[in-house]
């Protein structure tokens, strides 16, 4: 069952799901997204009663003051696209070959967009200040969110709430956990360097692939050997690039992959463990290699008391039935930077819908949306952002 909507959220769900279908027939990638900062400006233009201002090129700062005093809160939706070719057919898909909004962060602008309106139309009832922040490039690192914490946009805000659309949740459930829900996210680049020659004479060469193959099975050692059972780790390698006949062997060989964990010590460990292993391997063949290891997001730890606040917000708003625990998982997300200014939560939205058939992956071609969800965000977003300012001091 759905939650039961407010009927100022119904008087605006019209709205957001048109900003959410234009937003959709043109996406944009990360640090480009220059049409849709200049869309997302004009609709907060015209809702009107707010300071709106471009921290960065492609970013939109939406500052709602309350003529009361009050506490300082920032909401952040993320409004970049993918690299990916949409295949849903839907009337409103994108009209960008190759970029497509296949995550759901159109879902999220528009969903933060209704809540600006909702707050707005109610500001001298608020007190304090709510900050509307449309962040750039979640996708891409390094990331639009540490660039924003970098131009300001968290000074004096003293909580800071978050949402992502999730499809393999149904809609009407929202779900937000306390503590760590998103893991940190590192890249690393490995580079075997042997000795090329000719595939029939490997004793007169040093063979990248093959020892490049050793690297690759005996990395999951730091997994399922070095690493604490109950400790989280994911180590994947992506790429691997090798080769250019049947019958040469390869010089070099290129190998790209990603670290996740939730834990600093674990990451550094890591790092070091792979490097002894590649080390080993390729000194014992007679081979090189350089190993370069990237720290990226931090992971998404929600802080307690927040969460309790949301949650009791969420509750009230949308009915005990909706608001469930979220499980964390291995994916990350740069909502952790402004966590590491403000103490915050990032809750999911269920955006799927079995009975439809609309259970795709996100960052899939087939990505959809069960649009109901739309009007849910806005109604949780509204409520987060009531909860957060009205809480009592700590
Ligand atoms: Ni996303």
């Amino acid at each position: 069952m759905l939650p039961q909507l407010l009927p100022e959220v119904i008087a605006v769900r019209d709205d957001v799901v048109a900003w959410r279908r234009h937003l959709h027939a043109h996406p944009e990638l990360g640090f480009q997204e220059h049409e849709t900062a200049r869309y997302v400006a004009q609709v907060l233009q015209e809702i009107g009663g707010l300071e709106i201002t471009h921290p960065t090129a492609t970013s939109v700062l939406a500052r709602l003051r309350s003529t009361r005093p009050g506490r300082t809160i920032a909401l952040r939706a993320d409004m970049d696209a993918l690299p990916v070719a949409e295949e849903t057919g839907l009337p409103f898909s994108s009209q960008v070959p190759g970029v497509m909004h296949a995550c759901g962060h159109d879902g999220h602008t528009a969903i933060l967009l209704g809540a600006a309106r909702l707050l707005s139309a109610r500001r001298e009832d608020l007190g304090g200040e709510v900050r509307f922040i449309f962040q750039h490039s979640e996708e891409l690192a390094p990331g639009g969110a540490q660039e924003l914490v970098a131009a300001g946009v968290m000074d004096g805000v003293e909580m800071v709430a978050g949402e992502h659309l999730r499809s393999l949740l149904e809609v009407g459930q929202v779900a937000l956990s306390s503590g760590p829900v998103q893991a940190a996210a590192d890249e690393f680049r490995i580079t075997i360097k042997g000795e090329g020659g000719h595939a029939a004479y490997p004793q007169l060469a040093v063979d990248s692939v093959a020892i490049g193959a050793e690297v690759v099975s005996a990395l999951q050692h730091v997994v399922s050997r070095q690493t604490d059972p109950f400790d989280t780790l994911v180590l994947s390698v992506t790429m691997f690039h090798a080769g250019t006949a049947e019958n040469v062997i390869p010089p070099v060989a290129e190998m790209v992959g990603t670290v996740r964990a939730f834990r600093e010590e674990l990451r550094r460990q890591t790092e070091g463990r792979m490097d002894k292993i590649i080390r080993g391997i390729t000194q014992g063949h007679g081979a090189e290699y350089s190993f370069q290891y990237q720290y990226g997001y931090q992971p998404v730890v929600n802080d307690e008391r927040v969460t309790g606040i949301v949650r009791e917000a969420l509750t009230r708003s949308l009915g005990e039935g909706s608001v469930i625990p979220a499980t964390p998982t291995m994916g990350a997300e740069d909502f952790s930077a402004y966590q590491k200014m403000a103490p915050g939560v990032f809750f999911y939205v269920g955006a799927g819908n079995r009975a439809k058939g609309l259970t795709r992956q996100h960052h899939h071609g087939l990505f959809a949306i069960d649009e109901d969800c739309l009007g849910i965000g806005v109604q949780a977003m509204v409520a987060t952002a009531e909860g957060l300012l009205s809480a009592d001091p700590d």
